[in-house]
């Protein structure tokens, strides 16, 4: 009985809670109701954007990527008067590549690890900040850092890839996971670096991966559950998988009969799509071969779809429109990823809506974006790996002297790095201008007729050519690679101002109707010019090498500008030596202006002299081994010939705790969490002795150089 009326006792209790329950429930989604909820952005409010343009509500501000800020409050006039309004420190220092969101009054912005912020866009106050915790055995993965290039929003949600390939959808106002799902294969080295774009309530996202061996494609997902919608393969399955309808046919024949596959074939879509709503056409930008090597992928030489192209989808259900080949038959890692914008250009009697690019391979391409035609392409850049594009095939004219290497090694410009990456340009209407962080970046490359694919490493079929370690030859490299702000003109096809920088690898654009244009520089400077004349109206300190592409937004009335901080991505860690000329560090930051803004950057710490590394005792061949493993297995992080860009440690300066745990670190995986891969799979012991020993001879030459400078300047 006693157990009866217990029971009894119980239900009723819990029938009381259920009320207090229910009624809490009712209080909350009244409360809920009166609180405005954030990232309210729709497919009526983004076409709309020209109305509000305070907010930043799409990658590239709007569908068209202009990176063009209607905001004029901040102008030619009183541009030097702008001073830093808030400044806020990201969880790890790595590169930071991504462009902020900023809706209503709230920033949503992504750091290297995928780590999402949100803050108050007035003052910088955190909101709140979601970590996906990327697991650390793929953070070693990725050809070009851990980072992110930002998120996008819909419908009250924020939605974002992680580095190992998962989209997750995110409650914009608290930053609680909706939902995630997993967009790609992890038996293979694929990656997620790009920023998603959202139409029609689907969230598209692509990958990327064409350095270790991987298959490129986008996939629709629904924004409200994250079911799958539709996915589009940009490079065949291989023989085995022929397909029968034309566009797969189309394909297929062209990659012929003795094609390589089992790198995968790449064609990445890792970072640029741009949406024309009146055609719903959605424009992905396809990347380069994999391996790099034509020779070895493609003795058939045919010209394998959809490498290095534009291509045009339906929106709704993914199906293909139309294409434009930028590099047929690729060999060089000629991307066409780069940023996509679109604009109406008027060409001859008309305004004809164009799409344009200035893909890695040196061109400038307009194309009308109804159907693909190409309207112009000219160099913006050097370029020795064609002489023209030819205007009635659409196609460019290789040039073989310096296109074929297959029998020798070809010095060619533009190189891997291209004559511009994926830092964005920007588009101004008012001065009819594309703003292009171009450089000068030339590659020898060698054909590995040998090469096989690995499943651990990289699988270029390039051999990376021996890096110069003598002072003479370094000094000689350092004259070919240049970088600059380019203004070009896109109806003449031709250089209307240009700013020239220390090196390449400088930071991406924003016009503003202001007369300005913003951008941030590999040598740690912020840049205000003015947009018809390149003339530097304001520049600041940024405290370290800037990559991405600032943004302006604007709350009760005052205008910001804004711009993520954090030197790193590829160019920093392959060409170190290049990069190092900057002489920046990796601090990674949000930094915000206004006019007046009167906040101070606290001073860095000195960085501690390195320690005296010990003896050079090893004999001559064993750091020659050890050279030979470091280029091809630390190198392309490293940097060759073990100079630091400035963005991961100096390996010629390890303190002695780091030379104490080198083995550890190395083959153990001990900074996993900072992006340093484990070697265990790939090196002994006595392999990571050698690099060791490589190193210590590498310590000693740099001291002795800076002996030999200091002697040099009386
Ligand atoms: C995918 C990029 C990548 C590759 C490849 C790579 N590293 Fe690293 N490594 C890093 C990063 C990033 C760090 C910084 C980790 C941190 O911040 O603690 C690092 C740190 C280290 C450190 C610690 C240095 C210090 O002073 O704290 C050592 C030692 C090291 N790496 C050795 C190597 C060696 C040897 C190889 C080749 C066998 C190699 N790394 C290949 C990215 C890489």
């Amino acid at each position: 009985m006693h157990v009866e009326l217990a029971r009894h006792e119980r239900s009723r209790r819990s029938g009381w809670r259920w009320a207090w329950l229910a009624a809490a429930v009712l209080l909350a989604s009244l409360a809920n109701a009166t609180q405005p909820t954030a990232a309210r952005v729709d497919r009526q409010r983004l076409l709309a954007a020209d109305k509000e343009p305070g907010n930043w509500m799409a990658h590239g501000r709007t569908y068209s990527e202009q990176r063009f800020s209607p905001l004029e409050r901040i102008n030619d006039g009183n541009v030097a008067q702008l001073g830093l309004a808030w400044h806020a420190r990201l969880d790890i220092d790595h590169g930071t590549e991504a462009t902020p969101l900023v809706i209503d009054g709230v920033m949503y912005t992504t750091g290297a690890r995928s780590i999402v912020y949100a803050f108050d866009a007035r003052s910088g106050t955190l909101l709140w900040k979601y970590d996906p915790k990327v697991p650390g055995d793929r953070l070693g993965k990725g050809c070009c850092d851990i980072v992110n290039r930002g998120v996008a929003a819909w419908n009250g949600r924020i939605y974002f890839a992680s580095f190992d390939g998962r989209l997750i959808a995110l409650d914009a106002r608290r930053g609680r996971k909706v939902w995630e799902v997993q967009t790609v294969d992890l038996k293979r080295s694929y990656t997620v670096t790009g920023a998603p774009r959202i139409v029609n309530g689907k969230v598209i996202i692509g990958n990327g991966g064409a350095e270790f061996g991987v298959r490129g494609y986008v996939t629709a997902y629904d924004a409200r559950n994250g079911r799958q919608a539709w996915r589009f393969y940009t490079v065949p399955a291989g023989p085995a998988k022929p397909g029968d309808d034309a566009v797969t046919k189309m394909m297929a024949a062209s990659w012929p009969a003795g094609a390589v596959w089992a790198f995968g074939g790449g064609g990445t879509v890792w970072d640029s799509m741009a949406y024309d709503p009146q055609l719903n056409l959605l424009y992905l930008g396809v990347g380069n071969a994999s391996p790099w090597n034509r020779y070895v992928r493609n003795p058939g030489r045919g010209d394998n779809l959809f490498l290095s192209s534009i291509v045009a989808l339906n929106a709704d259900n993914g199906r293909y429109v139309w294409h434009y080949q930028t590099t047929p038959n690729e060999g060089w890692d000629y991307t066409a990823t780069q940023h996509l914008i679109l604009a109406d250009l008027p060409l001859g009697e008309q305004m004809v809506p164009v799409i344009m690019q200035a893909p890695k391979n040196g061109f400038f391409y307009v194309l009308d974006r109804r159907n693909g035609k190409l309207v112009s392409a000219q160099p913006f850049s050097k370029v020795t790996w064609a002489t023209h594009v030819d205007l009635a095939t659409g196609r460019p004219v290789e040039n073989p002297d310096v296109s074929d290497y297959s029998q020798q090694a070809k010095l060619t410009w533009p190189g891997p790095l291209g004559a511009h990456n994926w830092n964005p340009m920007a588009y101004s209407p008012r001065t009819g201008l594309v703003y292009i962080p171009e450089q000068e970046a030339p590659f020898p490359y060698i054909n590995d007729p040998n090469a096989r694919f690995n499943r651990r490493g990289w699988n270029t079929g390039v051999t990376l050519p021996p890096a110069p370690e003598d002072a003479a030859s370094v000094a000689q490299m350092l004259q070919l690679f240049k970088g600059s702000l380019l203004a070009w003109d896109p109806v003449q096809q031709k250089p209307a101002w240009k700013v020239p920088y220390k090196s390449p690898g400088n930071g991406g654009l924003l016009a503003t109707a202001g007369n300005l244009v913003f951008q941030g520089t590999a040598d740690g400077r912020f840049v205000a010019y003015s947009a018809d004349k390149g003339e530097t109206l304001w520049q600041t300190d940024a405290q370290s090498g800037i990559v991405a592409a600032p943004i302006s937004y604007a709350v009760d009335g005052e205008q910001y500008i804004a711009v993520m901080v954090g030197w790193g991505g590829g160019f920093p860690r392959y060409a170190g030596q290049i990069a190092a000329q900057n002489q920046v560090r990796t601090v990674s930051r949000v930094l915000v202006y206004k006019l007046g803004g009167s906040q101070v950057l606290p001073a860095l710490a000195a960085l501690a002299p390195a320690d005296p590394p010990p003896p050079s005792t090893a004999d001559a061949a064993t750091i020659d081994r050890g050279r030979q493993l470091f280029s091809a297995h630390c190198s392309f992080c490293h940097g060759a010939a073990a100079v630091s860009g400035g963005s991961v440690p100096d390996l010629r300066r390890m303190s002695v705790a780091t030379r104490q745990s080198f083995a550890g670190i190395v083959l153990g995986g001990l900074r996993l969490q900072a992006g340093m891969p484990a070697f265990a799979e790939l090196l002994s012991l006595p392999d990571v002795e050698a690099i060791n020993a490589y190193l210590v001879k590498r310590a000693h030459d740099e001291i002795a150089e800076r002996v030999q400078q200091s002697s040099a300047t009386p």
